[in-house]
């Protein structure tokens, strides 16, 4: 499979946002939670043109993106969404890969990122360690989630 990955065009934030709610349900949480994460889970073309922000494609095909937001003490890996039917493909990995070498290129020493708990697996496999964890609560019920880091 030809994976191809290429920084994101701010036209294409209605797609990268539909694809972020797409990845987000396939953990199949409750459409009111999803609700609640609107604003997390929404990619602005003023975001994809103030940080590096990539998709990965098949032939014409969007199959996922990620973006590396810079900050004070290092820099952030958000907005890592593969679409439901692609996943389990290797676009996830193609695209942490290729954040991990625009890093270096950028001199940032780590990634850091807040993962979904269903995705720690994935970001563990990809050499990320967790160095704490991120609570919150959500209707009622503690939310705790991974938080990672991927040296460079
Ligand atoms: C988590 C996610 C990004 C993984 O992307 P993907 O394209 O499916 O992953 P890949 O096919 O590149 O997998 C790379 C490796 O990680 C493993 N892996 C993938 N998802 C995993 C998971 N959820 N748990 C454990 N391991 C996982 C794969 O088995 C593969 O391992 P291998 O090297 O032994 O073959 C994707 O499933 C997704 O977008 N999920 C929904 C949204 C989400 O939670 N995003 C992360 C927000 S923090």
């Amino acid at each position: 499979m030809n994976i191809q990955i290429r920084r994101a065009m701010p036209g294409e934030a209605n797609a990268l946002t539909k694809l972020a709610h797409a990845a987000k349900r396939h953990w199949g949480y409750p459409a009111n939670w999803i609700a609640h994460w609107k604003d997390d889970l929404t990619i602005t073309p003023d975001f994809i043109n103030r940080n590096e922000t990539f998709v990965a494609t098949i032939g014409e095909e969007i199959v996922g993106c990620c973006a590396i937001v810079l900050n004070d003490s290092g820099a952030e890996l958000e907005h890592m969404w593969i679409k439901p039917e692609r996943m389990g493909a290797g676009v996830g990995r193609t695209l942490l890969l290729y954040a991990k070498d625009r890093a270096a290129k950028l001199n940032v020493s780590a990634l850091e990122l807040s993962a979904d708990p269903n995705a720690e697996g994935f970001y563990q496999r990809m050499g990320a360690t967790r160095i704490g964890e991120v609570r919150s609560e959500i209707e009622g019920q503690p939310r705790v989630l991974p938080r990672m880091r991927i040296e460079i």
